[in-house]
């Protein structure tokens, strides 16, 4: 089974990953990874931090030669800022004696839910792990990901839609062309210069007034085969395991499966995407054109593109602090500031694509198995051959004499 972890602390000495699962044999490319570290890294909007981390990694175990080797991987990014956390986050020893614990929440952030649940008497645990610094783990495992996904054929991509109040206005490309279009945008959006501008214009206001800003985004990957997934148990549907995986990414508080929101006003009419026959067509002779349920039928991937849309909310870290109490006097304060980002959506995207990459190659590994990557493209040709031949013949499993 594909399974992934992710340890460490933001001021610790590194984010850890462990990765199991994934078959012998897959070519890694380190710089590919570290690339896709700094795309996190990347975007209008981020904190000071980004300038100190230059993320890089360093493979532990189960890579060998620049291949797979079946085994688990662990692959560590260290943190660069280490040497000045040291007395604050040392693993050993004890508390400085002029250290002073952190006990002013700030609201928004996990601060007050974690003292709370681990019964802390110092907010700094909990910042350190509910920070999105974690997030660099699930990029390392989403890398690994996408590189078995591109072995499979599919390409994960995504952009960023609207930022605080300003939306994309409408555009002439279609949604595979904006999913593979934002990279050379700041504010990872796919075309429009004008809004690009708009939207620089309004983060540095925001951000010179101390505030922050959330914003929505789009994820979705191509060349998807039918039939991931499945709708017999509630847990294994794939649009449930997307909707987990993007949640679980910190101040993502939404997720919709393609247009889910619009089609809820539409009539059945014209919410559905047709099905269409081409004998020609591949991997399957049945297909769609339009993608508005986002790819998935029964929790199962109907082929062609998957895609779903998240709602991130404001950064919660506010430089001008937000109305808060202090756990210690119980006094009226107002929140503590410490390095933070003004909007985090260009960045979330790149988050977002990892999560997504993990949960479909998880379900192609489950539909395919196979412990080397050519056993995998072996079972990946038989299944396309399968495909390609469907309908012509109805003697599946409930063939009926
Ligand atoms: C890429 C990314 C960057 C983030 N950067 C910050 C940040 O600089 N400061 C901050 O307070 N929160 C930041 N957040 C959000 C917090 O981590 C998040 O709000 C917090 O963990 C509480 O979790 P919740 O919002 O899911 O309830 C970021 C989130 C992501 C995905």
């Amino acid at each position: 089974m594909f399974t992934w972890h992710t340890a460490g602390e933001s001021h610790g000495k590194g984010v850890l990953t462990l990765i199991c699962g994934l078959p012998a044999g897959l070519e890694i490319e380190v710089d590919f990874i570290n690339r896709e570290l700094s795309r996190r890294q990347r975007g209008f909007g981020s904190g000071e931090r980004m300038e100190l981390e230059r993320d890089q990694i360093e493979i532990l175990s189960g890579i060998r030669w620049g291949k797979t080797i079946g085994s688990p991987i662990a692959i560590l990014v260290k943190n660069r800022d280490y040497s000045n956390w040291e007395r604050i986050m040392n693993p050993e020893g004890s508390p400085p004696p002029d250290y002073a614990p952190i006990t002013v929440p700030r609201p928004g952030h996990a601060d007050l839910a974690g003292m709370v649940k681990y019964r802390l008497q110092d907010i700094r645990p909990v910042i350190e792990r509910a920070s999105a610094r974690e997030t660099v783990g699930r990029c390392v495992a989403g890398a690994l990901a996408k590189i078995l996904l591109k072995e499979l054929e599919v390409k994960v991509g995504g952009f960023v839609e609207s930022i605080g109040p300003i939306s994309l206005e409408e555009t002439s490309l279609s949604l595979e062309e904006r999913l593979f279009s934002a990279e050379n945008s700041p504010l990872r959006i796919p075309s429009d210069r004008k809004k690009e501008q708009e939207i620089i214009s309004m983060v540095e206001r925001v951000r010179e007034g101390g505030d922050t800003l959330g914003g929505t985004f789009v994820v979705g990957a191509q060349g998807v085969v039918p039939g991931l997934g499945t709708y017999v148990e509630a847990e294994k549907r794939l649009d449930a395991r997307l909707a987990s995986a993007l949640m679980s990414i910190p101040a993502i508080k939404g997720v919709e499966i393609g247009e889910a929101f619009r089609s809820a006003t539409l009539p059945g009419s014209k919410a559905h995407d047709r099905i269409f026959f081409d004998p020609g067509k591949k991997p399957l002779p049945f297909f769609r054109k339009t993608f508005f349920a986002g790819g998935l039928e029964g929790g199962v991937t109907v082929g062609g593109l998957l895609w779903v849309r998240c709602a991130m909310k404001p950064i919660p870290s506010l430089r001008r602090g937000l109305p808060t109490v202090d756990i210690l006097t119980k006094e009226p304060v107002t929140a503590r500031y410490e390095r933070s980002d003004v909007c985090a959506v260009p960045r979330a995207v790149v988050v977002g694509e990892a999560m997504l990459a993990l949960v479909l190659a998880q379900a192609y590994l489950e539909k395919l198995g196979g412990d080397s990557i050519s056993e995998v493209k072996e079972r990946f040709a038989g299944y396309l051959n399968y495909l390609e031949k469907f309908g012509e013949k109805m003697d599946g499993e409930n063939k009926i004499d």
